[in-house]
């Protein structure tokens, strides 16, 4: 296990006072991320004390340490996994061979590409969910909306170290870049689209982390697979965090969904918005666009990109053990390709299939969270199903994109989509009704708001009525 030092400035496990050149770099970068979070972080909450975790170490039974801390206080540090010995890559032209312990020449621009382009997500998200504390349903749900925050905030720490310390000068401008693009502006944008889709109410804050966060968790996971070693390291301790970030969204949605089926008892016609709650229908479409805009993250359905990243061991599968053949040349995958106006099948060589395999396990792994909102309606006797939209159906990227598909997958005419687009998306309307919900926030203690029902439980063995949030107003 590796030594922790968390009295240092940048706590970490990775013995940087060792490396006098790299701490100097990030304990200078470090005010920067500081002024970073000032100004693009949490709006409005920056002195309160929050009930928050940090973690310390990445022992896996008491990796975090929870305490109430003020936000710019937080202890952001660099923590990896402990190294596998003797590991070898795991995919690829080099299976077999020794893991790399820095980054070799030939990849060096590629791999610093898909590190930037991980690490822009973290901060985006930030910047996405800053306002969202004014409108707070609970202390609870403050609370950890924060949590989110500030791991994303380490996260961009994780990828800033790997920039910093392996690839010299053009590492540390990244690492500049990475505080300087903005979520959603025009003329500097974050790298992906749906780090720029605004996040502007709760319903879309748990769609946000029950779905793009999720896209993380598949990213991770195939980046942990990497034969770059230190990049394997760290992704594989950023999962451990990434999963409370889905918790809140599954958690969050299936919280609106019972306060929901229970409004629509009240009511004779079922009318939830007539009581002030969301409706079903409008979640459907919420869930349509936040699932379709996370899918366009995995990239082509068709490319060479991903054939190479695969070819060269620097992104696998996710838990590339469990395939049974990890070269993957002679393979193919069959995908529907439109092809005048219809959809072929089409063997697409399996390595240049990779986003699509890996899109495919994120579909099935976001049916559970469905399937489960689905049981609750089912046991309070309501008559509607979610379901996931084809993921042909809103795309931007890939073989799909420019063309038009119902949620069903059918393809249809431009005049057609835009007859009906409103069916199936969040439209103005719905985006101002769920925004007329949620004007002002809740700081009463244990109390929600009227369109979500309390969490189960608390966090950390406290009650739900617990101050997770001491809020100086
Ligand atoms: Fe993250
Ligand atoms: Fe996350």
């Amino acid at each position: 296990m590796s030594s922790i030092a968390t009295e240092e400035k940048i706590p970490n496990n990775v013995d940087l006072s060792s490396d006098k050149r790299l701490q100097r770099a990030l304990e200078e970068w470090q005010p920067k991320f500081r002024e970073w979070w000032m100004t693009m972080g949490p709006e409005g909450f920056q002195a309160d004390d929050v009930f928050l975790r940090t973690a310390i170490s990445v022992d896996s039974d008491g990796w975090a340490h929870y305490d109430y801390v003020k936000m710019p206080d937080y202890r952001w540090g660099i923590f990896l996994a402990d190294q596998v010995p003797n590991r070898t890559i795991g995919f690829g032209d080099s299976f077999g061979k020794p893991v790399w312990q820095q980054v070799p020449g030939e990849f060096r621009n590629v791999l610093r590409r898909l590190i930037v382009t991980q690490g822009d997500t973290e901060p985006a998200s930030v910047e996405q969910q800053r306002l969202l504390g004014q409108t707070c349903p609970s202390l609870y749900d403050l609370r950890n909306l924060f949590q989110v925050n500030v791991e994303e905030g380490r996260h961009l720490w994780a990828m800033v170290y790997l920039l910093q310390s392996y690839f010299g000068r053009d590492g540390r401008e990244e690492a500049e870049g990475l505080l300087e693009r903005r979520s959603g502006t025009p003329d500097k944008p974050r790298i992906l689209g749906a780090f720029n889709e605004p996040c502007e109410h709760w319903l879309s804050f748990f769609m946000f982390t029950y779905f793009t966060d999720r896209d993380g968790k598949f990213q991770l996971l195939a980046l942990a697979e990497s034969g770059f070693d230190p990049l394997s390291r760290t992704t594989r301790f950023m999962l451990t965090e990434e999963a409370h970030h889905m918790f809140v969204g599954e958690a969050g949605i299936g919280r609106i969904i019972e306060k929901s089926v229970e409004l629509m008892k009240q009511e004779p016609n079922g009318d939830v918005r007539k009581l002030m709650g969301i409706d079903l229908p409008t979640m459907q479409k919420y869930i349509n666009f936040w699932f379709t805009v996370s899918l366009d993250l995995f990239g082509g359905e068709i490319s060479s990109n991903a054939a190479n990243f695969f070819a060269s061991g620097l992104k696998g599968r996710a838990k590339e053990e469990k395939w049974p053949d990890h070269i993957a040349l002679d393979a193919v995958k069959t995908i529907a390709v439109p092809k005048d106006g219809k959809l072929v099948n089409e063997d697409v060589p399996l390595r240049n299939a990779m986003n699509e395999v890996l899109r495919e396990e994120y579909a099935d792994d976001s049916q559970r969270g469905i399937d489960k909102w689905n049981r609750t309606i089912a046991n309070a006797g309501v008559d509607f199903r979610f379901k996931l939209p084809s993921t042909r159906f809103h795309r931007a990227t890939g073989i799909y994109a420019g063309l038009h598909f119902t949620p069903d997958g059918q393809m249809i005419a431009e005049d057609e989509w835009n007859r009906r687009k409103n069916e199936w998306l969040p439209s103005a309307e719905d985006s101002a009704y769920v925004k007329s919900l949620m004007t002002r926030p809740i700081f009463e203690r244990g109390k929600m708001a009227h369109w979500i029902a309390a969490p189960k439980a608390g966090i950390k063995g406290n009650p739900v009525d617990f101050e997770y949030v001491k809020h100086h107003a």
